[in-house]
């Protein structure tokens, strides 16, 4: 069967924030855009994320940088950083204020809401309840459908990038520098792999937390960006920072979910089982410390004591204010046995955000040419070793913008060769789920212990013989059978599974997120 072929300006493989964010802002500059998503579009972690995004009325653009750069210790790139705390708030204001109109928490008088999460100065985080990602997402997914140019699928799964080197049916582009033109996609409703030819490929996947047995992240977040990007030869930066976030849901029998820093914020405060605060001798910041500092100093109490889990004690507030403020978490807990207006939260770290990804500059740009990548899938460097709370759906909004305008500009001025790519071929042997499902639990498993909170030079080398031999065995699985998204998501979380590992096993100093001991 001829394999179909679609032509595009932009392609935007992810629907989160960032993603859906590129395509409104590339579809008001008049172009053509294909929005492709694993599942429905909020699906997306963005829409999970639930303490706030930054929004810094203060006029002191360099107290937020402080923040930011202290939480990164020290190691964040400097001009990213200015980057996004001189745009951010007109960012916020262009898109989440003015056009769609978010419903944040305000005031009687209409004044909006500020909180704080840990490594924060001051009050700066607007907010819709708990569930600020959903109220921003549904907002921006409701804007692309009512877009005319931005053509949105759901369930299309990127495969593989193409590039004029590999991928074109012309001989002499070889020669050509690295180009990516688009990708192969498989439309997981019919089983059709088609090809999406664009002038721009935006890579918009958002995060890796599921290669790890115990994630905040949505389904399916294995790293697809980083793994496309890297098969191409794309500049890949910083991946061993994988930060953890401190305080997930960690009832015995109940699933784990994101129990929102915001808490904290609002004087929540971390106990172990006999009522000590036990942060207080950790950081002078207590329990308000960097996600780093918090994640580790939980996993380190956890181990002395061989408690399951530290706890959440959230008796500075009332049962009123609890409920009112974080409805979702109330909810979520008490359906799963804890009344939090009357008992702490049991809680423990779990795999969150990955700070490092496809190396990118401020507008986007990666190592290939006409390959962007924005949110977190891409790095700028702007969190360095580790990231400070409620940046992440800020950097989506900014990288957005910025990428699509630069796109923009290009696509007006420069000739695009879009050759037509080379026919993809796939067996049609089915793949077992079997297989599958134990691959990625062994991937998931080897990368928590191994890889996880704490890690050590010993621990990162067995990590890394597993999943080398795994790889091998995947690879020729993936040959073999049929593809479906578990196979194309089991082919990519091996891989940048590896990848994170071998960054990690580099990096002998301990920075951030990154720590090493020497042995445990
Ligand atoms: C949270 O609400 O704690 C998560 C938000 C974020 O990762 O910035």
């Amino acid at each position: 069967m001829m394999m179909r072929t679609f032509q595009t300006d932009c392609l935007v493989i992810g629907a989160g924030l960032a993603g859906s964010a590129y395509a409104l802002q590339a579809a008001k500059l008049g172009l053509s855009v294909e929005l492709l998503s694993l599942a429905e579009p909020l699906a997306a972690n963005s829409d999970w994320a639930q303490g706030g995004i930054i929004y810094d009325t203060s006029r002191d653009p360099a107290a937020l940088a402080h923040d930011i750069t202290i939480a990164s210790d020290g190691t964040a790139n400097p001009v990213a950083v200015e980057h996004l705390v001189h745009e951010g708030p007109r960012a916020v204001e262009e898109l989440l204020l003015d056009e769609l109109a978010i419903g944040f928490d305000r005031d009687a008088a209409g004044t909006l809401d500020f909180t704080r999460e840990g490594g924060h100065g001051a009050r700066r985080i607007i907010h819709a309840k708990d569930a600020t990602g959903h109220a921003i997402l549904a907002a921006v997914a409701a804007r692309v459908d009512a877009t005319p140019k931005i053509t949105r699928r759901a369930g299309w799964v990127a495969i593989d990038l193409l590039t004029l080197s590999h991928n074109s049916d012309g001989l002499a582009d070889r020669y050509e520098p690295l180009t990516c033109f688009g990708a192969y996609v498989l439309d997981t409703a019919t089983g059709e792999t088609v090809a999406m030819v664009a002038k721009k490929t935006i890579l918009a996947t958002g995060g890796l937390g599921q290669i790890f047995l115990h994630s905040t992240n949505v389904p399916g977040s294995v790293g697809h960006g980083v793994a496309m990007a890297w098969r191409v030869g794309a500049r890949l930066i910083d991946l061993e920072y994988v930060q953890f976030h401190p305080t997930v849901f960690a009832k015995k029998n109940a699933p784990r979910f994101l129990v929102t820093e915001a808490l904290r914020g609002e004087g929540g405060v971390l106990r172990n089982a006999h009522g000590e605060r036990f942060m207080d001798a950790v950081d002078p910041r207590g329990s308000l410390a960097s996600r780093d500092v918090v994640a580790r100093a939980i996993k380190q109490e956890l181990a002395a004591s061989g408690e399951p889990h530290a706890l959440l004690d959230l008796s500075a507030m009332t049962p009123d204010f609890i409920r009112d403020r974080f409805p979702t978490i109330f909810e979520r807990c008490l359906a799963h046995g804890v009344d939090i207006t009357r008992e702490p939260i049991p809680v423990v770290p779990a795999a969150h955000f990955a700070c490092g990804g496809v190396h990118a500059d401020l507008h986007g740009r990666t190592s290939v040419r006409h390959l962007n990548a924005i949110g977190e899938t891409g790095c700028t460097g702007l969190h360095g070793a580790n990231r400070l709370a409620s940046t992440s759906l800020l950097e989506c909004l900014v990288s957005a913008k910025f990428a699509a305008l630069a796109d923009g500009t290009d696509i007006v001025r420069e000739k695009f060769r879009l050759p037509a790519p080379r026919p993809w071929e796939s067996p049609t042997r089915e793949a077992d789920p079997v297989l599958i499902r134990q691959d990625m639990l062994q991937i998931q498993h080897t990368m928590w212990n191994y890889a996880g909170v704490i890690r050590s030079p010993k621990r990162l080398t067995r990590a890394r013989r597993i999943l080398i031999e795994l790889r091998e065995e995947v690879q020729s699985f993936y040959r073999g059978c049929r593809l479906t998204r578990e196979l194309i998501e089991l082919r990519n979380a091996i891989q940048t599974a590896l990848l994170v590992v071998h960054a990690a096993a580099l990096n002998p100093r301990s920075k951030g997120c990154h720590y090493v001991v020497e042995e445990e």
